[in-house]
């Protein structure tokens, strides 16, 4: 049991939050999220209006600078970026150097964070110029990188961007185009990507989005803090639960679609088992996003396969689970991650790269906080505290004394 008052006289008053669920680290103008009613508006707009009439750039162009572009300002962004999609071809020589196994989170962290070899002349971040081509080099590299990735893995040669392709059909077309072979771009799975971008594009201060801040406070370079807001994303409690509830599925499908042997799991408080995209620090409603994910599968799975098996289980598992007292207590809803999936999938995209997808679309949220941290006036290093409840001091043990 820990005495708190000896606490306090040791370490003074701090404010403990586990989790830091109701600490505000910052203020921010980028994006509000009302929980309790299950609005998202990015810059204000509401994300269902972002998701139905934009374009991924814009939205991104949005997050970053604050307003939506005129055609001309587009075009400029679209410009900036299209002239830094290559890498350079030593870098190359990284992607050859991991194992074919390599999970494509670990490599694209491991290649972002290279950029700051490759790019030595935009790592300040202080800079508004070295910051400006930091932001365009990171926008426009990492599909490259996360396409290099996935080729690497399946023994296929990489496919250079073609800069006349838009942001979306680049990056399928550098994923699935095979040299020797036609690719025929689907205008559908190009529209469904644009908009899963869009949906991800940022949430304000989720784990990965602290660390780019976190990271980024100490005044490091851009490619360095996001390789760390990769990392933070890969796990499965944030943005690997694509992955994972994919996987779930998958096993209760092939457990006889036992839906209700995994309901009593995820509530077996003696059980770690969770239901995979369901829950959410900030939503006790349904999240706006999933809600979008889910009609948008409908759509997709209807006109390009019929009926997907996955799908069917997953809309079954959340209609059980709404339904049953521990899931409507929590206000435990599905979340961005339960269905994207399902359309990841239906694309023809493996599921180890569903988190890379995530990755991409939370991008220019990452780099939007990011620059709006820099320009806020006497920024401060990020740098919590803790309440110590290890030994007070102890006489030294000599290593022959020690048992
Ligand atoms: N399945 C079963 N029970 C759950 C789930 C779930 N998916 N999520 C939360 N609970 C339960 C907890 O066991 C806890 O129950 P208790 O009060 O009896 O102890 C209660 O609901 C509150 O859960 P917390 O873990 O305190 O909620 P927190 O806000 O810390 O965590 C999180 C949110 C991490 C998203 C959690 O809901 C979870 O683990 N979900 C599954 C993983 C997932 O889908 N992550 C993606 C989130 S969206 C994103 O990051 C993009």
């Amino acid at each position: 049991v820990i005495d708190i008052s000896k606490l306090y006289q040791m370490t003074g008053y701090i404010t403990l939050d586990d989790g830091f669920a109701n600490t505000g680290g910052t203020t921010s103008s980028i994006t509000y999220i009302d929980g309790e009613k299950g609005i998202l508006r990015y810059r204000g707009y509401r994300i269902e209006e972002l998701a139905e009439r934009c374009d991924f750039l814009e939205v991104a162009y949005l997050l970053i600078y604050g307003e939506l572009p005129t055609a001309d300002q587009l075009e400029e962004f679209r410009d900036n970026i299209r002239r830094h999609t290559l890498l350079h071809e030593g870098m190359k020589q990284l992607f050859a150097g991991f194992p074919p196994d390599a999970h494509p989170m670990a490599i694209l962290s491991s290649v972002v964070g290279a950029l700051a070899i490759y790019c030595k002349d935009s790592l300040d971040p202080l800079d508004e110029a070295q910051r400006q081509l930091s932001i365009y080099r990171l926008m426009a590299k990492m599909p490259t990188i996360a396409a290099f990735g996935y080729k690497q893995s399946i023994g296929q040669p990489f496919v250079y961007p073609q800069n006349h392709l838009t942001y979306c059909q680049n990056f399928l077309y550098m994923l699935f185009a095979v040299p020797s072979e036609r690719y025929r771009m689907d205008p559908d799975y190009v529209e469904a990507l644009n908009l899963l971008l869009i949906l991800h594009a940022d949430h304000g201060q989720n784990c990965s989005t602290s660390a780019v801040r976190m990271v980024g406070s100490s005044n490091v370079n851009l490619f360095s803090a996001i390789s760390a807001g990769i990392c933070a994303l890969w796990g499965q409690l944030h943005g690997g639960a694509n992955e994972a509830c994919i996987n779930m599925l998958e096993q209760i499908l092939a457990d006889n679609r036992n839906i209700g042997k995994y309901i009593d799991k995820a509530k077996d408080p003696n059980d770690p088992f969770r239901l995979m995209g369901f829950g959410h620090r900030i939503y006790k409603n349904y999240d706006p996003r999933a809600k979008i994910i889910k009609s948008v599968a409908d759509r997709l799975i209807a006109k390009k396969i019929g009926t997907d098996p996955l799908f069917e289980l997953a809309k079954e598992l959340e209609e059980i689970a709404l339904k049953d007292p521990y899931f409507v207590e929590r206000k435990l809803y599905p979340n961005v991650d339960f269905y994207s999936g399902i359309i990841y999938r239906a694309m023809g995209i493996p599921k180890n790269m569903f988190t890379v997808l995530f990755a991409l679309g939370r991008l220019p949220g990452w780099i939007a906080h990011w620059r709006e941290m820099h320009l806020t006036p006497n920024k401060r290093i990020h740098r919590p505290r803790q309440l110590y409840i290890g030994y007070p001091e102890r006489p030294f043990v000599p290593l022959i004394k020690r048992s």
